[in-house]
């Protein structure tokens, strides 16, 4: 043993006590509260779903004539593919979920606020990618409603002024959906926006290590306890009791409710109701609001907004030293987002 051990050492030169110095970061205390917690259920999420990808992809086919038949075989037929399949389908749910809720965890406690400005912004990107790869899933399976959300989606990219049919024709590897576009979908659901998350995700946690999370005091923390505790074992133990909750979980949400299909898609039928997802529900109630043009640009407007959010707390923040402004326009926000997607899942038009 010693001598396998001497073996590695000499070729890769890292000592104990550098590792031990590297993980054992300690960590303010308001990291026990779970909902502190929600950077590492995405990211646990993200494993999750990459491992139930490469499942799948061991027989799904990316052609409009064979999609929606190897997507019926993982369910129907393969090994397990079911199970696959639907926790690869909630794990999609959870993780956008998750990122939300995480999103909203930073933007109520001002963790985003000097010098974490940078990090709001690489996190605005992952919660961009996060929704195409949810947005690609969905058109994947090649069944009616998805076949039909993607048309609509590219139809709606072609509103965006001077750009919109050059990225409707991106979109779709054409001036309509083809033989490429399944393809295509794919690569940038399976392969491109996935390697583009890990990217992001490297620098978030880089700058997360670098600048330590944000420090909070609690009322409840006893004056002269310790106010930190150790990133190795404690936090990484909360961090896997959460892992294992949510595995159990998805396990139930898969076993109770499995992934359907609908029927297969029909470029010729155009289906009486069509839903996108329940997490672009308040962008398409947006769109039904607005002509296509007018919610196009106004979306784009509190994207950007929200992207540069740091930005404009800060001199609000300056001008009005004692403003909760950013409460008050966080909660319309949350509220907004949660009526619009609740009347977009209510009705059928
Ligand atoms: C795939 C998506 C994401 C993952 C896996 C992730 C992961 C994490 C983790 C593990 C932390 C450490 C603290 C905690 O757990 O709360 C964190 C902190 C942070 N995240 Fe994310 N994040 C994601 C998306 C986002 C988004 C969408 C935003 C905002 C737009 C964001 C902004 C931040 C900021 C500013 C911090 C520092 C918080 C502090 O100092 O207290 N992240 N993230």
């Amino acid at each position: 043993m010693t001598t396998i051990v001497n073996w590695f050492k000499e070729r890769v030169p890292v000592d104990g006590d550098q590792l031990r110095e590297m993980t054992n970061e300690p960590v303010p205390n308001h990291l026990k509260r779970w909902w502190f917690c929600l950077g590492g259920t995405p990211a646990y999420l993200f494993v999750i779903q990459i491992i139930t990808g490469i499942l799948l992809a061991f027989y799904y086919e990316a052609s409009p004539d064979r999609a929606y038949q190897s997507v019926q075989f993982i369910t129907d037929e393969a090994a397990f593919g079911w199970y696959i399949r639907s926790v690869h389908k909630w794990g999609a749910t959870l993780m956008i979920a998750a990122v939300i809720l995480h999103q909203m965890r930073v933007y109520f406690t001002g963790a985003y606020r000097k010098p974490r400005e940078l990090n709001w912004m690489i996190g605005m990107c992952l919660l961009v990618c996060v929704l195409a790869v949810g947005f690609t899933g969905y058109s994947l399976v090649y069944e009616q409603l998805s076949f039909w959300g993607a048309t609509v989606g590219a139809n709606i990219s072609e509103s965006v002024p001077v750009v919109g049919t050059f990225m409707k024709e991106i979109m779709l590897g054409g001036e309509s959906y083809n033989q490429n576009t399944l393809s295509r979908f794919y690569v940038l659901h399976a392969a491109v926006l996935p390697a583009l998350i890990v990217f992001l995700l490297v620098i978030h946690i880089t700058l997360i290590r670098l600048q330590g999370v944000t420090e909070f005091k609690f009322e409840d923390e006893k004056e002269g306890a310790p106010d930190h505790f150790n990133f190795f074992p404690d936090h990484l133990y909360t961090e896997l009791i959460m892992g294992l909750m949510l595995m159990i979980l998805l396990s139930a949400l898969a076993t109770v409710l499995p992934a359907t299909m609908g029927p297969p898609a029909d470029p010729l039928v155009t289906p009486e109701v069509i839903k996108p997802e329940w997490f672009f529900y308040v962008t398409f109630r947006w769109l039904k609001l607005f002509s296509a043009t007018v919610a196009i640009l106004s979306m784009g407007f509190i994207v950007f907004v929200m992207f540069v959010w740091p930005f404009i707390d800060s001199w609000i923040r300056k001008r009005w030293p004692a403003s909760e402004a950013s409460v008050w326009i966080g909660i319309l926000g949350v509220i907004s987002i949660i009526a619009l997607t609740i009347w977009e899942g209510a009705v059928s038009h």
